[in-house]
């Protein structure tokens, strides 16, 4: 049976809101994206928000979250279908026939099957607010790395958001489905640039060796000055 998503436990209420009032750093673990973790994630960026009075920041944000964690859950649950059908990435056909099996794998059960598949293979995805008055620092950590086709479609879609001034006409002409609609990287990016958040914010690397982290910083008062990535920096390998 699914979660009811406004049923957060008292417990899970209470340390939220000691973590605002403290402005102490919190981790939310997590293996899939089920409503009760994207609803707990929503409710606590809107109480953070208005804490520090910019509420307006807050679907923009929940949107970027959201999409981050989809994408690092998405890419574990990848992962696992594909060591399910012995899928040879190397392998320029054995990889078409994964994303095949991968696309039509995405439905509504996907979070429910694959997240528990992913718990039992301890792939997960850890998303950590770091906050204060002057900004919000969220990263979204999935334990694999990126593959090189993975971090080269990131590096252009990151660019392609850069470039993109109007998203009707950017849908018409590139639709990537190599994946799922392949917007959401760009249609994130998006509302930051609508909310005069500069799009420079969204970082994600790998260390093409054990993990996958996308960062953002959200500033909250005009005087703060992010680190902002340098065009076309996309992804960084240490
Ligand atoms: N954490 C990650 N690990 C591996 N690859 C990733 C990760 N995040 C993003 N990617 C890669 O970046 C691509 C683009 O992501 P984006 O969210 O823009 O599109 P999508 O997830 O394919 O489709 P949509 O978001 O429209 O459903 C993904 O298809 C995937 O290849
Ligand atoms: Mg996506």
């Amino acid at each position: 049976m699914r979660a009811n998503p406004v049923m957060l436990s008292e417990k899970v209420i209470e340390a939220a809101n000691k973590a605002i009032d403290s402005e102490e750093r919190l981790i939310v673990k997590a293996y899939g994206f089920i409503p009760v973790t994207e609803f707990f994630m929503r409710d606590f960026i809107k109480k953070i928000l208005t804490k520090f009075n910019r509420p307006e920041l807050a679907s923009a944000v929940s949107m970027l979250i959201k999409e981050l964690t989809v994408n690092a859950a998405k890419a574990n649950f990848k992962k696992l279908l594909f060591l399910e059908n012995s899928i040879d990435v190397k392998n320029p056909a054995d990889y078409e026939r994964g994303m095949k099996l991968f696309r039509e794998a995405i439905t509504d059960t996907m979070p429910f099957e694959y997240g528990a598949k992913a718990k039992e293979a301890s792939l997960n995805v850890h998303t950590s607010f770091d906050f204060d008055a002057e900004r919000i620092i969220i990263e979204v950590k999935n334990n694999l790395p990126m593959s090189p086709i993975e971090e080269q479609r990131v590096r252009e879609k990151l660019r392609q958001a850069m470039e993109c001034e109007d998203i009707a006409d950017f849908m018409m002409e590139n639709v990537d489905e190599t994946e799922g609609a392949g917007l959401g990287i760009i249609l994130s990016l998006m509302a930051l640039k609508s909310s005069a958040i500069d799009p420079h914010a969204l970082t994600i690397s790998t260390d093409f060796k054990n993990e996958t982290i996308a960062r953002v910083e959200i500033p909250l008062t005009d005087s703060y000055k992010p680190q902002l990535r340098r065009a076309h920096d996309a992804t960084v390998a240490s």
